[in-house]
């Protein structure tokens, strides 16, 4: 539960955009955060209050004037709602909205209690693409970014009035990705993290090849942790299907040759280097041009050595800081140990394959100059952000 113990004011304007907010309710109390609606005039013109009421559990707030119910002790709702809120996030957000909070203007309840907050405030604007662009709402974006209001998105695409263009708000699983993101520490910030992840794929013939069983979502997950810890990301992944992590620039490459030469173009400009991949050892001499006929024998494999990735890196002039991994069968912290001096690097950390391939949670062990840290069974994520605290803090 990314979002244990949060209070989310999640306020709604006008915007077709508002059916999706029916189900970020959702999503956001899926991962443990409390929700209190609170919708202006026209975005109940979209979605009932009755609606959000029952996806939310708890009566929603539509006017500043209301005293009905005792909802507020002091009828002040435009102070209290927020008091004991984490965020305001509002989602669908109008051109007209964001004009009023970029200029100060409390005229409805929502707008009041923004005006009022104390806490952080995100907005997910939605409007047509010609809106977006429009200079004076580029004015106020400009604004309300000066002002530390955090804008998710909007993105590209399709739009509901059958234009195409910027303006489309996030889907609810990128809102709720970039908010759960947004609670992180920035303990990452303004640093540059290059990830390998995945399996590599080595061709015998165009439809063949010699792969393993690495699913990429521990390598994932640190890519995630890394950027909502503000790094720069980019991720050098082998064949997966895994959806890349929101703001992380991805490289899809095959062969292990693929992945060593798209590292060491970030290399030397990254500050930390995380050899997550498990990176095929070897790979056939020739792959045939064309498919192997079964008829024609039983082919002979030629196998040769792929580069050392992680080796390759620690062994730079000016290196970044390196962190390899280690998936054992057997006596992983002997092995670990073994591995760290054989690569080079300050901090390996170890699992067991049969335990950390293709699972959601795993054990990891922080092997380093000093000894061993054990990381106890904990979600891919769960260990990725406490991997990328230790990887901070060893930064100069
Ligand atoms: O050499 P070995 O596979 O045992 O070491 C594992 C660590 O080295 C992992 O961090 C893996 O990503 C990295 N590695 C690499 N290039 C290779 C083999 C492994 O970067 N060719």
């Amino acid at each position: 539960m990314n979002l244990h113990g949060k209070h989310i004011v999640l306020g709604m304007t006008g915007g077709i955009a508002a059916y999706k907010v029916c189900e970020l309710a959702r999503r956001l109390q899926d991962e443990g955060a409390t929700v209190q609606a609170v919708m202006s005039r026209a975005a109940q013109e979209f979605v009932t209050a009755t609606t959000m009421q029952a996806l939310t559990g708890r009566p929603v707030f539509t006017d500043q004037w209301s005293t009905e119910g005792g909802r507020v002790d002091n009828a002040m709702p435009h102070i209290d709602i927020t008091r004991v809120a984490d965020a305001i996030v509002v989602a669908p957000a109008s051109a007209h909205f964001l004009a009023r909070v970029a200029n100060g203007m409390a005229d409805d309840l929502l707008s009041t209690l923004v005006l009022a907050r104390r806490c952080p405030l995100l907005a997910a604007p939605a409007m047509n693409v010609e809106m977006w662009n429009n200079p004076a709402t580029q004015r106020n974006v400009a604004t309300l970014r000066a002002d530390g209001i955090t804008l998710l998105g909007p993105a590209d695409g399709d739009q509901a009035c059958g234009e195409t263009g910027s303006g489309r708000m996030l889907e609810p699983h990128e809102l709720l990705e970039d908010l759960v993101a947004f609670f992180q520490p920035k303990l990452l910030a303004g640093k540059r993290v290059l990830i390998t992840a995945g399996p590599t794929f080595e061709p015998i013939d165009p439809v063949r090849g010699i792969t393993n069983l690495s699913s990429g979502k521990m390598g994932f997950a640190i890519a995630r942790a890394a950027r909502e810890a503000g790094a720069d990301v980019t991720l050098v992944a082998g064949p997966t299907m895994l959806p890349t992590p929101r703001g992380v620039a991805r490289i899809d490459v095959q062969s292990a040759q693929q992945m060593h030469d798209a590292v060491m173009q970030h290399a030397a400009t990254s500050q930390v280097f995380i050899a997550v991949a498990a990176v095929a050892d070897w790979r056939v001499t020739h792959a045939a041009p064309t498919k192997i006929k079964k008829g024609s024998g039983t082919p002979t494999l030629h196998l040769e050595a792929n580069p050392d990735i992680l080796a390759t890196v620690a062994h730079m002039n000016n290196a970044p800081l390196c962190v390899g991994f280690a998936a054992e069968t057997n006596d992983v912290e002997q092995h670990g140990t073994a591995k760290r001096h054989s690569k080079n690097i300050p901090l390996l950390v170890a699992n067991l394959a049969q335990d950390a391939f293709g699972s959601d949670d795993n054990e990891l062990l922080l092997i380093d100059a000093l000894g061993t840290t054990v990381l106890k069974r904990a979600s891919k994520l769960a260990q990725a952000r406490r991997l990328i605290a230790d990887i901070a803090r060893r930064l100069p």
